[in-house]
């Protein structure tokens, strides 16, 4: 390890966007594969890994969806989460916000119990286990019709205590916040804070309805909000927290090159970015790697990181004395640096 893969790992941080089912590394998925009796389309690892090659977020999300497949029992979502909850903890990761896509399973067959149970016992194991706390966030299909979205909140209410949020993935160009709006609301009244992915692909205008529309507490990605200067003074004055997700961003040609990544422009204007790694099997790095991704192709400090960090407790949906906690933690961390 170098000094700064030293420094990144001991750094306290928390994860505010990892889509669970994106952090099924080949090796688990012919695992489950086997296990279950489910063919997938590959003959091996070596092959897996050769065909995650995207060029946009549809070509990923129709590898991610079929590589899904494999799940099927509780047991299956217990391991998933706690291979993720594993490798999180030694990128020093002390809490996640993992979010789910329910329709994903549930329109396989594969019952909601299932799913959540098995998420829920592998966030008691991870924190008996680590130390780590986690909080789940139901997330809706927006390429799925917003009755579905409604259908699913329903099925979810025996749960709906043990999930912090709800948030909005898949294919954002053609599905705007604003087909969502009512379920959002919905959500909001049982009391659920709000997230949505905005500005991925989709323009800034979606983020603009994600905020007006949806409530949301914080925005996953954002980057797109940076070609609408009134959208950006916006999001500073609102504290706003953008769950940024550099090595999602090259893969997914969000960013032509790691080199151009927006991040510390994005601190720079004074917005409140964070460090996360969206689907890390699939993109090639969990929440360090992300870390050390800016650090090396932007350039940035020990007191940069820090700050990454920093947010992104203030953004989490902890509460306030469990922030000011973890902020504790990092200021030590860093008073104990030479
Ligand atoms: N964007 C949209 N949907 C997703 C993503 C993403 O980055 N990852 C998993 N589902
Ligand atoms: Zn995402």
């Amino acid at each position: 390890m170098t000094d700064l893969d030293t420094f990144i790992a001991g750094l306290p941080k928390a994860e505010l966007h990892l889509h669970i089912e994106g952090s099924l590394e080949p090796e688990l998925m012919f695992a489950l594969a086997a296990r279950n009796g489910v063919s997938i389309p590959f003959a091996s690892v070596e092959e897996v890994r050769a065909a995650y090659d995207f060029t946009n977020l549809q070509d990923f999300l129709d590898i991610y969806y079929a590589g899904a497949a494999v799940l099927l029992t509780r047991q299956d979502f217990h391991d998933l989460a706690m291979a993720y909850f594993a490798r999180a903890a030694a990128d020093g990761v002390v809490h996640a916000e993992i979010m789910f896509d329910p329709q994903t399973h549930t329109d396989r067959g594969v019952p909601i119990a299932e799913v959540i149970e098995g998420l829920l016992s592998a966030m008691a194991a991870a924190e008996a286990q680590f130390g780590m706390t986690s909080s789940l966030i139901l997330s809706f299909l927006r390429h799925l019709p917003e009755a579905a979205a409604f259908a699913t909140l329903a099925e979810a209410e025996p749960w709906l205590d043990r999930i912090a949020a709800v948030g909005l993935d898949s294919s954002e160009v053609g599905h705007p916040p604003e087909k969502f709006a009512r379920v959002f609301a919905a959500a909001r009244e049982k009391g659920l804070r709000i997230t949505a992915h905005a500005g991925e692909e989709g323009p800034p205008e979606y983020v603009h309805q994600a905020l007006d529309l949806l409530g949301v507490h914080r925005i996953d990605h954002g980057n797109r909000a940076l070609e609408d200067p009134a959208l950006i003074a916006r999001l500073v004055r609102e504290e706003m927290t953008l769950t940024v997700c550099p090595l999602s961003n090259h893969k997914l040609c969000v960013v032509e090159d790691l080199a151009d990544h927006p991040i510390d422009a994005m601190l720079a204007h004074g917005l409140k970015a964070t460090i996360n790694s969206d689907d890390p099997a699939y993109f090639g790095g969990y929440v360090a790697d992300n870390y050390r991704a800016v650090a090396t192709a932007r350039g940035l400090d020990r007191e940069a990181l820090a700050t990454l960090a920093r947010n992104s407790f203030t953004g989490s949906f902890l509460p306030a004395e469990d922030v000011a906690a973890h902020l504790d933690r990092i200021d030590a961390y860093m008073a104990a640096q030479g």
